[in-house]
């Protein structure tokens, strides 16, 4: 298994696997099908200089992919929302953890990152075991955030991440 960055000839296979993935209630926050396969092409795209795309394969195709986005405003445009998924059939076998691990290390170096963010469904103990290995702590619970495509209403948490440098904070 190898890391990558993505390229835009990637973004049909990620659109289906995230479809796919999708169809398990709990994990993602998207419904299947809803994010046209032009948006992950022009994410890929975007991110190609504002932050990072990458994607992990092996000898049959994608494994999975993950990014880190800028938000938009100046104000917090040095904030990282963090974006990991590992296709279905490649799950726990450290897909998760070597592409967050290359992602980490990426905003460790770059300055541009004061801070990375996420958000995670309560019940996704997977993802969250993984996230707090690395460092991640609980900032936010969001009762009742999330409708599944089972129609079951979900808590959201939001965690945070943030790397060894000196940062000036107002508080
Ligand atoms: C959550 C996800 C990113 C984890 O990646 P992964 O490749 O499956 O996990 P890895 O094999 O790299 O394992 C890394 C860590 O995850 C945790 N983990 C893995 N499988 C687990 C399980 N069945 N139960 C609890 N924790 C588990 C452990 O902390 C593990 O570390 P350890 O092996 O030292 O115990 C991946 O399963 C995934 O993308 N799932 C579907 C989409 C999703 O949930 N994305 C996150 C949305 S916020």
């Amino acid at each position: 298994m190898s890391i990558r960055i993505a390229t835009p000839a990637d973004a049909e296979a990620i659109a289906a696997a995230e479809a796919e993935t999708q169809r398990t209630p709990g994990l993602l926050v998207g419904w299947p099908g809803e994010i046209p396969v032009e948006a992950y092409r022009a994410k890929i795209g975007k991110l190609a200089t504002a932050g990072r795309y990458i994607v992990a394969e092996d000898a049959d195709g994608l494994a999975g992919h993950a990014f880190l986005d800028p938000m938009p405003m100046h104000a917090n445009a040095h904030v990282f929302l963090l974006t990991i998924v590992v296709h279905p059939r490649h799950v726990g076998r450290g897909v998760g953890r070597s592409m967050l691990r290359d992602l980490l290390e990426w905003a460790q170096r770059d300055a541009r990152v004061g801070k990375v963010e996420l958000n995670v469904r309560a019940g996704n103990l997977r993802a969250q075991q993984l996230y707090r290995g690395f460092g991640f702590v609980e900032e936010a619970r969001f009762a009742r955030r999330v409708r599944r495509i089972d129609g079951i209403f979900e808590d959201d948490l939001g965690m945070a991440w943030f790397p060894r440098r000196a940062a000036r904070a107002a508080n």
